[in-house]
């Protein structure tokens, strides 16, 4: 039999567990900084500072001893060694928990806390530490600014062609942990045929729940691993 063609879409809600504040929850990161000052180019154009300081504060996270993978990113790695590569995780996140569990075929839509990018060429570096405003690149002369490589508000979401591809061939689309206000993203659930099984995975139903056939509410630990039962048994 044919192994089945699986989209997964995560968002912030499938880290939250692993101690990784989601967006737009009661205590979310935006509650705290405005959207128009930390994620969009123009922000980083008036307060570059600011900027840097928000996602070195995130950068760091990543190496905090207490954040780890959960079972729902390590349940969707299983996914992938029984399935290979038909199985494709589209991440919203910016983290890097889901490599870090075992994911391979992975995309970050929104770019990467781990990678910087020059302002200028748009030479992407990997970076582990803090941004300072001395830091420049190596690829120009005179060197430039380096920015986060993070997607941000107004700009466009990273490799879509490559999503909409596998969204166009899926039998299965899965949405884990994501409040769907964000867009494209938030759409991604009406590009699949016909046929494909749509499934919803969030703490509440999202607001594109209607577009999917399958509404599951609950924390992505106990329900992602589930999923991940019942497929290998059903496929
Ligand atoms: P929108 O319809 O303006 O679409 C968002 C755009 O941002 C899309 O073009 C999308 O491709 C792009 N984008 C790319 N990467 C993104 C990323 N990492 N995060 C977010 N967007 C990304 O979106 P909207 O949701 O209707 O937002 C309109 C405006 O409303 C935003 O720019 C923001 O100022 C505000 N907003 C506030 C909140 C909040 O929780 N307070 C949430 C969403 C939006
Ligand atoms: N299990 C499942 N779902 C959860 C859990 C959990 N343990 N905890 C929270 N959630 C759900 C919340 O109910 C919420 O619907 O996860 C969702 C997280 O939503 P947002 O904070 O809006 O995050 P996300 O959808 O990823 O945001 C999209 O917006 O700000 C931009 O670029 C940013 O990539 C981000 C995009």
């Amino acid at each position: 039999m044919k192994p089945p063609k699986i989209v997964i879409l995560t968002g912030a809600g499938i880290s939250a567990e692993s101690g990784i504040r989601t967006f737009r929850a009661s205590d979310g990161l935006w509650e705290e900084h405005r959207i128009e000052d930390v994620a969009t180019p123009e922000g980083f154009e008036r307060h570059p500072e600011l900027v840097q300081r928000f996602y070195n504060q995130r950068r760091r996270q990543l190496f905090n001893p207490d954040i780890q993978p959960n079972a729902a990113h390590i349940a969707l790695a299983k996914l992938e060694q029984k399935f290979g590569d038909n199985v494709l995780v589209v991440t919203q996140n910016v983290d890097n928990l889901h490599e870090r569990a075992g994911t391979r075929n992975l995309i970050h839509m929104h770019g990467e806390l781990l990678k910087v990018r020059c302002n200028w060429s748009g030479e992407i570096y990997d970076w582990t530490r803090d941004v300072t405003e001395q830091d420049r690149c190596t690829c120009c002369q005179p060197p430039r600014r380096l920015r986060p490589h993070i997607v941000w508000f107004g700009e466009m979401p990273l490799q879509m062609e490559r999503i909409y591809q596998a969204l166009n061939e899926c039998d299965y689309f899965v949405s884990i942990g994501t409040s769907g206000n964000v867009y494209p993203a938030a759409g991604f659930v009406q590009e699949v045929s016909p046929q494909c099984k749509t499934i919803e995975i969030n703490l509440e139903p999202s607001q594109i729940r209607s577009h999917f056939a399958d509404v599951r509410v609950g924390k992505a630990s106990e329900l992602v691993p589930q999923f991940v039962n019942e497929i290998g048994i059903a496929e």
